[in-house]
């Protein structure tokens, strides 16, 4: 198959810090040494004290030890924030865009740094210090930034809890890493709706649910009063009232936690990604500079949430590290109508974009109706990430959004990896809809078999990386057992990412999409295990299979199949009712599409349910769903096929 190619444009080859052959130098100098490159390369951060160590890491099974420049102190907020301050004070740092088309603000890193270490003396006082576990369950607000490079400051690792996700998700994460402080607003703004925060909380820690909370952190970001609980909540503005901005950062050790992201993996509860200091905020930094070909007066927007990795690394820390102006965005992209995003693009002049294939597919489902109202002229570049990008989304984000003028660059990466591993570099790669291209310094990707045998040329398979790179997780909170079995297990002595790719005739990658039982829906990554655990909590459920299937939309959608306790009526009614119960014990984001009354699952004779078959179904593949004879009742499968919903 030839795909399409789209070269880098003149204009971006004219500026770019890299063509093709500075790139192909610079990537096989980062493979062939290691250390020297990293230990060059480390320097753009600023350190307290400097690291004579690089690269300290071992994929070894029983070993897995991952450490880069382990020497070396530093702060993350430091770099974020104060050492901006002689050469960029007056420079915006962040651009808020409220959810309601007029409301907006400028933060100055003056501002950024006074707001931050006002607050984390805030923090101070409730008793916050080093090493200590903060969840902040935040809406798209600047105090999000400001909390989460305020913990950075004191040396306490934050846990960002996504704000739509439910008080049981809630009480999961902070019971897992047993936060002390829940920082919350009382409300927040999505899309003209009010999301109860403060509430949400208020149900996560009823009960004594969450016993290592001592205190809960109220932002007033909209006009509703909350009762404070005593001696537990305080508003925001209280708290800080009488603090002032002289906070010395924290000195750091490279390896110290910086914050803890739970996602979903293919089994059981969430996993508590850990990411460390040092190797984090460089190869965030280096990533976010090459990858957008960044220039001082960029006003740079990632359309993501802080929510998720993508804000963590290049909403927060990789573009604040690099002294950008970066923008937080409130709302989503649909909201007073689709013609928003390029509004926003105008308003505020900006040159770089970077959001999810399932926002350009919602935009692409009006028509051209995105483009209305706008010129859009100011971008010159634009980012793909959370999922594949459909050729048809990358032309149309490419053509209508950019005006054929800016590249996409389609960044493939994971909660794990912290970074960008693989994207398109501007001014040394073409473009070809749909691939994520080439890898980034220091990164060996491979395609291996399901044996872990390495294949070469072009070829399906699955993604490992075979070493290590700075800003690579470094464990799982409390469970370093777990990080080993899950992403070293499959493979020894590599990484592996949980993805299938394919490489074509030019050595370009194409990402395909998971390999293992988790769900990208509209970029959200999803365990089916995890919505599986949510509906047999219901007692209505005996049994509960969940599956993916490809979403025009959504990339993925759920697809659920629920056996009934016995005597139970399957109706319409407990239908709708396992539709609410899902939304509110989980998420709003893992909401069933298909609900489908299974009077049997099909199992092995072991009592394994067979997914590949109900995948099958819910694809409407049901001709081809191979060899069952291995089943233990093969008969529920005919029943399962005729009454399938997905047709
Ligand atoms: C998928 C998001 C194709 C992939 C940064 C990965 C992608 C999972 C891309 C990680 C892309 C992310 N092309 N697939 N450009 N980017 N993915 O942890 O399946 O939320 O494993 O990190 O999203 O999702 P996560």
């Amino acid at each position: 198959m030839s795909a399409k190619v789209y070269p880098m444009s003149d204009a971006v080859k004219a500026h770019a810090r890299l063509n093709p052959e500075s790139y192909q130098e610079k990537y096989q100098a980062s493979i062939a040494d290691p250390e020297a490159f990293w230990r060059e390369e480390g320097k753009r951060i600023s350190w307290f004290s400097p690291y004579s160590k690089v690269k300290q890491t071992s994929f070894a099974p029983g070993n897995i030890d991952i450490q880069w420049y382990s020497d070396g102190t530093l702060n993350a907020c430091y770099n974020c924030v104060d050492r901006h301050l002689p050469e960029r004070a007056d420079k915006t740092a962040i651009i808020w865009e409220g959810d309601e088309v007029d409301v907006q603000k400028h933060i100055s890193f003056r501002e950024l740094h006074e707001s931050v270490a006002r607050f984390a003396n805030g923090l101070k006082k409730l008793g916050v210090k080093k090493g200590d576990r903060v969840a902040i369950y935040m809406p798209m607000v600047p105090e999000a930034a400001y909390a989460m490079l305020a913990c950075a400051r004191l040396g306490a690792v934050h846990s960002v809890i996504f704000a739509g996700f439910s008080p049981n998700a809630i009480a999961d994460r902070v019971n897992d890493c047993g936060a002390k402080v829940v920082i919350t607003a009382n409300e927040g703004r999505r899309g003209g709706k009010v999301v109860p925060l403060k509430p949400n909380v208020d149900k996560a820690l009823s009960n004594n649910a969450c016993e290592s909370i001592e205190h809960v952190v109220v932002l007033k970001h909209t006009d509703t009063d909350y009762p404070l609980e005593a001696n537990r909540d305080i508003w925001w503005h209280d708290l800080i009232g009488d603090c002032d901005s002289d906070c010395p950062p924290e000195v750091m050790a490279a390896e110290d936690p910086l914050f803890i992201l739970y996602t979903s993996g293919s089994t059981g509860k969430p996993k508590g990604v850990v990411h460390t200091t040092g190797g984090y905020m460089v190869y965030a930094s280096m990533t976010h500079e090459y990858s957008f070909d960044l220039q001082e007066n960029d006003v740079y927007w990632c359309a993501a949430d802080v929510g998720w990795i993508t804000g963590h690394s290049y909403i927060v820390y990789g573009p604040l590290a690099n002294g950008t102006t970066t923008l937080m965005f409130e709302g989503v992209p649909t909201y007073p109508d689709v013609s928003r995003i390029g509004k926003v693009v105008d308003k505020h002049q900006v040159t770089i974009l970077y959001t999810a294939p399932t926002a350009v597919r919602a935009l692409m489902a009006k028509g051209n109706a995105a483009a209305k109202g706008s010129a859009r002229d100011s971008l010159r570049l634009l980012g793909s990430v959370g999922e594949p990008i459909n050729p048809e989304a990358w032309e149309w984000y490419y053509e209508t959004i950019g005006n054929s003028a800016c590249p996409v660059i389609d960044t493939w990466w994971q909660t794990e990896t912290g970074g960008i591993l693989i994207a398109p570099f501007p001014g040394a790669t073409d473009m070809k809809p749909g691939s994520a291209m080439l890898p980034f310094f220091g990164i060996k990707p491979k395609l291996v078999d399901n044996d872990g045998k390495v294949l070469e040329g072009a070829t399906d398979g699955n993604l490992i990386i075979e070493d290590s790179w700075p800003s690579q997780a470094r464990t799982l909170w409390g469970d370093h057992e777990r990080f080993e079995q899950t992403y070293f297990s499959t493979y020894k002595n590599v990484y592996f990412t949980g993805d299938g790719a394919r490489r074509d005739e030019d050595g370009h990658f194409w990402i395909t999409g998971r390999v293992d039982d988790v769900l990208n829906v509209s970029g959200h990554r999803l365990g089916t295990a995890e919505i599986e655990s949510a509906l047999v909590a219901h007692k209505a459920v005996a049994e509960a299979a969940v599956v993916g299937y490809p979403h025009d939309l959504k990339g993925q959608g759920i697809y659920v199949y629920v056996t009934v306790v016995d005597g139970v009526d399957a109706s319409d009614d407990l239908l709708t009712e396992l539709v609410k119960w899902v939304r509110s014990e989980l998420s709003p984001i893992a909401t069933p599409d298909f609900i489908q009354w299974a009077p049997g699952l099909p199992k092995t004779r072991s009592g394994k349910i067979m997914r590949r078959i109900l995948r099958k179904i819910a694809c409407n593949e049901h001709s081809q769903l191979g060899d069952t004879s291995t089943l233990a009742d093969p008969s529920v499968v005919d029943s399962l096929i005729e009454n399938r919903l997905n047709r």
